[in-house]
């Protein structure tokens, strides 16, 4: 068996073996074929794409390359849950601690932003101290002790992926649905989960933008996370708008602290909503909840007493956050300047469009072009009516936190004006649940 018959076969269409693609990773990982090797591996999986069984056992092999955590217990088994990535989208920083506090444990490994799409390591670095690249025995401490972790991956953790990734990257070919899910799926399987939701966005801000093909990156994801042993479930959900009131580093741990603190009923009704559908599906298939109803009943409880802000506090308290912060969100970073934008016309809010509101955070120092970029936690947007106000022509709807003060205002106001949607507000944000 060698690396070039390998690459023949599927170039070919071939089904790879068991024996095949473990050589393959395994010998690749170790960095005992050249990246011009892998490289063409992945291009001919990219133009003729993988079996089911192919996708479980490349993930499999993906996984062997480096180390595993221990599982943090087995009733409830620890869940976690992967977005794709969007605008606002701070979903893991409430639904966590809520399906901690609901008594099941959450080991989360996250990533940063690139491109258009937030990072969950950067909002969090937006609190003073956090240690977000713990070791292994201290991640895996912090779930056992506080019920949860939320941290970046350590360099022994599916190295093949991260090798896999910057080629796939380099080569233009990220968007292979079945090395997407090997890439995901590897990550979290060895974090030492048990069961996995997954929020797959479609729309404008989204990974994915078309809704079928966010409907068969879930079903994959779903499928093959069955095939590794997870109890695995995907909601497909809306992306179009900003996510929750605010998108920016600071100002989304602002607002996730405040809608801990204040409970469900003081939280935005969009953010709200995909909360409670995600902290469901964890709950339910942890086991920490016989049904949905059940666990939207445990999950409000929680929220409203302040357990669930016990549990994000006690996370970062142990991962070395300054507490004052998350006592006092005011302390956050802010930015001095500030510049307000106006409705353009009369008319229903329907929403922030995600995609310009993630490009402008990108270009005004919220975000990464590439991975080398500071980040400025500061920047970022803030709304100041709620989704489905009768706006009247140049009521304020929200405020622009930036780096520096704004050379030309009136040009950014008139930009950010354009980001305004007019129209009936959505009915829901979660279009489907597969799995
Ligand atoms: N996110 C990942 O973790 N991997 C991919 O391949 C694409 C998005």
């Amino acid at each position: 068996m060698n690396a070039k018959e390998i690459i023949a076969k599927k170039r070919d269409g071939g089904e790879l073996s068991v024996d095949e693609i473990e050589f393959f990773v395994l010998e690749a990982a170790a960095g005992r074929i050249p990246d011009y090797q892998v490289s063409a591996w992945l291009m001919s999986i990219y133009f003729q794409g993988l079996s089911r069984e192919e996708a479980a056992c490349i993930t499999r092999a993906m996984i062997r390359s480096g180390d595993t955590l221990p599982r943090a217990g087995e009733h409830p088994l620890p869940v976690d849950k992967h977005s794709t990535g969007g605008v606002g989208d701070k979903v893991s920083f409430l639904v966590a601690p809520l399906v901690a506090a609901a008594g099941a444990p959450v080991p989360m490994i996250s990533g940063r932003s690139l491109g258009h799409t937030g990072g969950t390591l950067d909002k969090l670095e937006a609190i003073a101290g956090y240690e977000t690249a713990p070791s292994p025995d201290d991640f895996v401490r912090c779930v056992r002790e506080r019920g949860l972790c939320i941290a970046g991956q350590s360099d022994r953790l599916v190295p093949a992926d991260r090798l896999f990734y910057s080629l796939r990257d380099a080569a233009s070919i990220v968007e292979s649905i079945p090395l997407i899910t090997s890439s995901i799926l590897s990550k979290k399987v060895a974090e030492g989960i048990g069961a996995l939701v997954l929020d797959v966005k479609f729309g404008k801000g989204a990974f994915m933008s078309e809704k079928d093909r966010a409907r068969e990156l879930a079903g994959w994801l779903v499928d093959t996370g069955r095939r590794l042993g997870l109890k695995a479930r995907a909601y497909l959900t809306d992306m179009n708008y900003v996510l929750g009131r605010t998108a920016g580093n600071a100002l989304e741990i602002r607002e996730s602290i405040e809608s801990l603190r204040q409970g469900p009923d003081a939280t935005a009704a969009d953010l709200r909503e995909v909360t409670l559908a995600l902290g469901e599906g964890m709950l339910v298939l942890s086991g920490g909840a016989g049904d949905e109803a059940e666990a939207r009943g445990i999950l409000e409880a929680v929220w409203s007493d302040g357990r669930a802000w016990e549990s994000f506090r006690g996370m970062v308290e142990q991962q070395g956050g300054d507490l004052a912060m998350v006592d006092d969100p005011g302390l956050l970073p802010t930015s001095p300047y500030t510049v307000d934008f106006h409705a353009p016309r009369a008319g229903r809010f329907k929403g922030l469009h995600a995609r310009p509101v993630g490009d402008w955070l990108t270009r005004s120092g919220g975000g990464r072009l590439v991975q080398a970029d500071v980040i400025d936690h500061r920047v970022g947007v803030e709304l100041r009516v709620e989704l489905g106000t009768s706006l009247e022509a140049g009521e304020v709807v929200g405020r622009l936190h930036l780096r520096e003060p704004a050379e030309d205002e009136a040009e950014l106001q008139a930009s950010a004006a354009s980001w305004i949607e007019f129209g009936e507000p959505r009915d829901t944000l979660v279009h489907e649940v597969i799995g």
